[in-house]
């Protein structure tokens, strides 16, 4: 059976043939209008949101599925110490499919790994956001109409931003990309992800300063500082607002720069940018909607007996996972596995004990 907990479980194959799907559901949505009659859709949110959550609830109603779940983590058996692994258990028994977000990252493996129904990562902690890069990519392929040749500035907290992880994991695959990472020193790309999806496979250069990379830029991705992800607050003041993005700072920029942004933003973009036509943000929170609709279609017609992603490890009496918010933290039962020296379930390069 198929999930969708990493953007790359999908080939480029797969991510362009949903990316047609959602094109053709934005200009004929009456064709899908029954296309998940008597389905059950799960939204099961253990963090807030507004887009992720709703854009599913609107994606499965507009296929003619139901809807139900929680959002959040009170309203749930979770309050009174049921484990992840037999809520989605229960879940799974009420439902056909499930998306799902959990601040402990990796909570969408141990989903997958008792569900009776496809999962879909609707975020885990600082780790991925697939369903956000989805839209990310349908967004690009609107604006500019092809994924290689393209100079893309990651700006803001790059260490916390779930969906730069993903987005870099699925833009690095195309041919001739380079990224610009821009963020202060203390919330620079994890090593993992540089070494995973960038280090000899990707140019990229890192830096400090806007200004100084957005001449060259034809994509800017910006992000919010995530204040929830911080151990200090002390420290989250201190950087909130190391980047915002003014209308005075777009003057070196290119003419078809396509300003992105996964959204909800705090400061980092002035509201006066709203209203330059390089402002893309909107429109890609909107394409959020059609993208989950092909998704959902797929997962569901994915079949019993199908390949998963094979995200498989083995115990190890010498390593542990030192990551606080890998979901081995918090999750009782669960065996601590470790593929390549990495945790299976975080990605975290493994310490020796
Ligand atoms: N982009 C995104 O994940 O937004 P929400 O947190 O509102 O779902």
């Amino acid at each position: 059976m198929r999930h969708l907990i990493d953007i790359l479980d999908f080939s480029k194959d797969e991510l362009y043939q949903l990316i047609l799907t959602a094109k053709d559901m934005i200009e004929a949505p009456e064709k899908y209008a029954d296309a998940a009659k008597g389905k059950i859709l799960a939204t099961l949110f253990f963090e807030p949101s507004t887009r992720t959550r709703l854009s599913f609830t609107s994606a499965m109603m507009s296929l003619g599925g139901d809807v139900l779940g929680i959002s959040e983590v009170q309203s749930s058996s979770v309050s009174k110490g049921e484990t992840l692994a037999d809520t989605i258990r229960m879940v799974a028994a009420y439902s056909d499919i499930i998306a799902m977000r959990h601040p402990n990252e990796g909570a969408p493996i141990v989903a997958e790994q008792v569900s009776t129904v496809p999962i879909i990562n609707a975020g885990d902690g600082g780790h991925f956001h697939p369903t956000q890069t989805l839209t990310d990519l349908l967004t690009i392929n609107r604006k500019k109409g092809r994924f290689n040749k393209l100079k893309i500035g990651v700006c803001g907290d790059l260490k916390y931003g779930r969906t730069v992880h993903s987005l870099i994991a699925a833009m690095s695959r195309y041919g001739d990309n380079e990224f610009i990472l821009i963020s202060p020193e203390e919330l620079k790309l994890p090593d993992y992800v540089k070494a995973e999806y960038l280090d000899g496979k990707c140019k990229y250069t890192e830096c400090t300063s806007l200004e100084e990379a957005m001449s060259k830029l034809d994509i800017l991705y910006m992000t919010r500082i995530q204040a929830e992800r911080f151990d200090s607050k002390d420290e989250y003041e201190r950087l909130k607002d190391s980047y915002v993005l003014t209308l005075d700072k777009l003057t070196t920029a290119k003419k078809e720069l396509a300003i992105m942004h996964p959204l909800p933003r705090v400061n980092e973009i002035a509201v006066e940018v709203d209203d330059d036509p390089r402002a893309a943000y909107f429109e890609q929170a909107a394409n959020g909607r059609y993208i989950r609709m092909a998704l959902i279609l797929k997962l569901l017609a994915s079949k019993k007996d199908e390949i998963d992603a094979g995200r498989t490890g083995a115990c190890s009496a010498e390593l542990e996972c030192k990551n606080p918010h890998c979901i081995t933290r918090t999750e009782r039962g669960i065996k601590h596995l470790f593929k390549d020296g990495k945790c299976i379930y975080c990605d975290q390069i493994a310490s020796n004990k």
